[in-house]
């Protein structure tokens, strides 16, 4: 965990097509703070697009770049922040995710192929991307879940519903965490020296 306890609000996961850094962006601007993406962050790094890192230098180059990023924005980052669709396949990321909020966007295969488009960019869905997009949600699906503690299903829905229900989930979650904390301090207080008297 990090010690500086700058951590951001709330993470989002989730496959391509999910909505991540839209809802991120609007979620963001709802709360009156910042929002990013681990793909616009290694992308600037870079200095070139997430394809052509794919291509130039292969999955695993980008999968360690891709690290070091959810890595960096976990511990600097105070607002929204959106991982790329595969940052979970990664172990060392999911163990530093378990230690933040984090929301799965889940999207069923129908809803990510219109949503990323047939003649999608995306550098793992060259070829077929319905069958690739399947595969990927199929294979990943348990990770998300892994380190997610709320889910907010996407389907049929556009991002201002989503993003209403991830605030929801939020609020909901550090309402329940104030609560806990409040509780926690007044056993604390009743436990100890209270008016000269020591309760035990
Ligand atoms: C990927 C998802 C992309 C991007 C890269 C690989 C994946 O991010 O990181 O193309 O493995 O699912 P988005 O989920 O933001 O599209």
């Amino acid at each position: 965990m990090s010690g500086s306890g700058i951590r951001p609000r709330v993470v989002l996961v989730g496959p391509m097509g999910a909505g991540k850094t839209t809802v991120a962006q609007l979620l963001a601007s709802q709360w009156g703070t910042a929002s990013r993406d681990t793909d616009m962050d290694v992308e600037t790094a870079q200095g070139r697009s997430v394809s052509d890192i794919f291509v130039d230098d292969g999955e695993d180059a980008f999968r360690s770049l891709e690290a070091a990023a959810v890595a960096e924005a976990l511990r600097s980052h105070r607002g929204v922040l959106a991982v790329g669709g595969g940052a979970v396949l990664d172990r060392e990321t999911r163990h530093l995710l378990r230690e933040h909020r984090v929301v799965f966007l889940s999207v069923g295969l129908s809803d990510a192929v219109k949503r990323v488009g047939l003649g999608s960019a995306r550098p793992l869905l060259l070829g077929n991307v319905r069958a690739q997009i399947k595969t990927l949600l199929e294979q990943r699906l348990p990770a998300y879940q892994a380190v997610a503690s709320a889910t907010v299903v996407t389907d049929g829905k556009g991002p201002e519903e989503v993003a209403r229900e991830v605030r929801e989930a939020v609020q909901a979650a550090e309402a329940a965490q104030a609560a806990e904390a409040a509780e926690a301090g007044g056993a604390a207080e009743a436990g100890g020296t209270c008016g000269g008297v020591e309760r035990r």
